[in-house]
């Protein structure tokens, strides 16, 4: 028996790095999973590796900064559906710059990706998940919690951060008990997000090396699934112990 036996999972950013190892893992303990994101060749390879073992995802081109691109998936969702269990608002971008050199242009992309898109989300699927007694879980991040750790140059990205951790905490506070809403806050991870693949620059994580996506796939499902029955309103770091210092 999976851990998420006839749940239906929407994972935002489910083309690549740690939503697309979750979808992996959603789909292998039993959800069927449904893999939202702009690139549609990233998401059909991620639908075609998921299907090709016998489990369940199906990919939504979806930009979750546009509205009516967020209207059609729920239209989509409500037809195919009927129902949602699982919104996993991992979707988010990273632009690192010094203050001086940050433009309006990238206070939008940054904004607009990592919190409103979350809060239109969970606007348009609250109700949803409200019926089915479902589960919100937000992608934030280490920076949101110490600003040093992703570096001094992630004004927008950190205070981006910072703020879905106190937008999941309210949203705990008030759909509690219907809708368990937490948020991961994973350490330096090996995903596409970063164009600098030197990791050296993160050598004084205490656990000495940088997260791997599927451990923090492995702390989504905790999050997800009924393992974390009674726990909501959580920011849980999974970060090597880089938040410590
Ligand atoms: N890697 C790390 O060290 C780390 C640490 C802490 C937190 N995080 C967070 O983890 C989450 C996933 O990042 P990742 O590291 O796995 O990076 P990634 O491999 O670059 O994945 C980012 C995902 O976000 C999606 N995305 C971005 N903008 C989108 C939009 N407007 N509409 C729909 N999807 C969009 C991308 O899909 P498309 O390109 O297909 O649109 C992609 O699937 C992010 O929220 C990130 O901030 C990462």
């Amino acid at each position: 028996m999976g851990k998420l036996d006839n749940k239906i999972a929407l994972i935002t950013g489910g083309t690549s790095g740690i939503g697309g190892n979750a979808a992996v893992l959603f789909a292998k303990e039993g959800a069927e999973v449904i893999i939202v994101g702009r690139n549609s060749e990233r998401g059909k390879n991620k639908e075609k590796q998921i299907r090709d073992i016998g489990n369940k995802a199906t990919f939504f081109q979806c930009d979750v900064t546009d509205k009516s691109d967020i209207m059609v998936l729920q239209n989509i969702i409500t037809g195919k559906y009927g129902r949602l269990d699982i919104l996993f608002n991992n979707a988010g971008v990273l632009l690192t710059g010094d203050l001086n050199e940050i433009t309006d242009e990238d206070w939008d992309i940054v904004y607009k990706t990592n919190l409103k898109a979350v809060i239109g989300m969970t606007k348009t699927f609250m109700p949803m998940l409200e019926m089915s007694h479902g589960v919100i879980l937000n992608n934030s991040s280490v920076a949101g919690l110490q600003s040093h750790i992703a570096g001094k140059k992630t004004y927008l990205y950190a205070s981006s951060k910072a703020a879905l951790i106190q937008f999941t905490k309210l949203c705990a506070l008030n759909y509690s008990p219907s809708v368990r809403v937490n948020c991961l806050c994973p350490g330096i991870t090996d995903t596409p997000i970063y164009t600098n693949r030197d990791f050296s620059r993160f050598d004084s994580i205490p656990m000495k090396r940088i997260a791997r996506p599927e451990e923090i796939a492995r702390a989504a499902l905790f999050l997800v699934s009924d393992d974390a029955s009674y726990i909501t309103g959580v920011t849980l770091p999974v970060d090597g112990g880089a938040s410590l210092k």
